[in-house]
């Protein structure tokens, strides 16, 4: 091997030298393309971004929950209030207000423990027994008749646990929303075009998500939340467009009334985990405990079959879980554990819960 010229060497460094910098600015790139939590919590490179962005006035989003008067509705929004309480002065949280929006006409037992706002339900036998028809009528009501001071809206779930601070996922007037796999405008065409007509733009221009998790401008849910309740009224009053959506219906109205109103949502699959199918807690920030967890006493996930040790939102239908649920065997992911635990953090320092409201 021939001793290199120098003059080589420094066009190497200088090669090198830009390779890492087109390296760097792309994994900058790349890191403000993913938002906040990653600059916040990002190395020396974007320290800039940090101190700017931590600098910057927080642009509060207020956390509405929609709920009816059921004890299964009620159990899971007391847990579910009880970690906004705790995650809304850590740092990093844009968290503001917090109101339960109760879509089930009048007051309940829970007004004094929880801000609440009472809407009516949707006139008997509207929804067809489609409990959830009635959020975007919820959603349209509130918006109307309350005073909201913050500028945005995270539209929540009874279901849902804040896991970490929650910052505003939103960007001007991009919102934020979380994709669901399941949620897949292009596959059903024929229905969504009776909907979603072609002169309205492709179907790529429906996002994948349903209403929650969501942060959106307040302005921008004026707008977007009548049209929401008008096209998830016709597709359940559409036998063909019921039977082809099911449970998932409302979802698939939200995703077409806003992108009637052009409005593309910024897709953050760190929104939100659903266990058991999601392992880790990692930098996410809301557990949504929709799907059973059932497993083994070796810790194997059981899923469809009633396991050794489950939890399950659905087994508390009629009365809410008693305090100090057992926790998971081991082998459990993180992300079961950790919901059990927060679970039983909430039940054991609610006042009352043993009342079983
Ligand atoms: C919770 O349950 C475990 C057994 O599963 C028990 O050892 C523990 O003392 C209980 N804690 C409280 C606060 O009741």
């Amino acid at each position: 091997m021939g001793r290199a010229s120098p003059f080589i060497l420094v066009l190497l460094s200088l090669g090198c030298f830009f390779v890492t910098y087109n390296l760097l600015t792309m994994v900058i790139h790349y890191q403000s393309a993913e938002g906040d939590q990653e600059l916040i919590s990002g190395g020396s490179s974007t320290h800039l971004d940090d101190s700017k962005r931590l600098s910057e006035p927080k642009r509060l989003f207020h956390v509405a929950l929609t709920a009816t008067d059921a004890v299964y509705s009620k159990w899971q929004c007391r847990v579910m209030y009880y970690w906004y309480k705790k995650m809304k002065d850590m740092e990093g949280s844009e968290m503001g207000g917090f109101t339960r929006v109760l879509h089930s006409g009048h007051p309940d037992n829970l007004m004094e423990e929880i801000p609440t706002f009472v809407v009516d339900p949707l006139p008997e036998g509207r929804d067809q027994g489609y409990i959830v028809l009635n959020r975007p009528w919820a959603f349209v009501q509130w918006l109307k008749k309350a005073t909201i001071e913050e500028d945005y809206i995270l539209m929540a779930e009874p279901d849902h646990i804040f896991v970490n601070p929650l910052p505003n996922l939103a960007h001007g007037s991009d919102p934020a929303g979380f994709p669901f796999f399941y949620i897949k405008p292009s596959e059903n065409e024929k229905i969504v075009r009776k909907f979603f007509p072609e002169d309205k733009g492709p179907l790529t221009a429906i996002d994948p998500i349903g209403n929650s998790p969501v942060i959106i401008q307040k302005s921008q849910l004026e707008k977007i939340a009548p049209i929401w309740m008008k096209v998830s009224l016709q597709m359940k009053d559409d036998p063909e467009t019921d039977k082809a959506f099911g449970w998932v219906l409302e979802m698939y109205a939200y995703a077409i009334a806003s992108a009637l109103h052009g409005v593309r949502h910024i897709l953050r699959k760190d929104f939100m985990i659903q266990p058991p199918w999601d392992l880790k807690v990692g930098k996410t920030f809301i557990i949504h405990y929709t799907y059973g967890c059932d497993y083994s006493l070796e810790g194997k996930l059981t899923y469809g079959k009633i396991g050794e040790w489950r939890f399950d939102k659905r087994s508390y239908l009629r009365n809410a879980p008693p305090r100090n649920l057992s926790l998971p065997p081991p082998g459990v992911p993180e992300s079961v554990v950790t919901l059990v635990k927060m679970v039983n953090e909430a039940t054991a320092n609610i006042h009352g819960w043993e009342d079983g409201r």
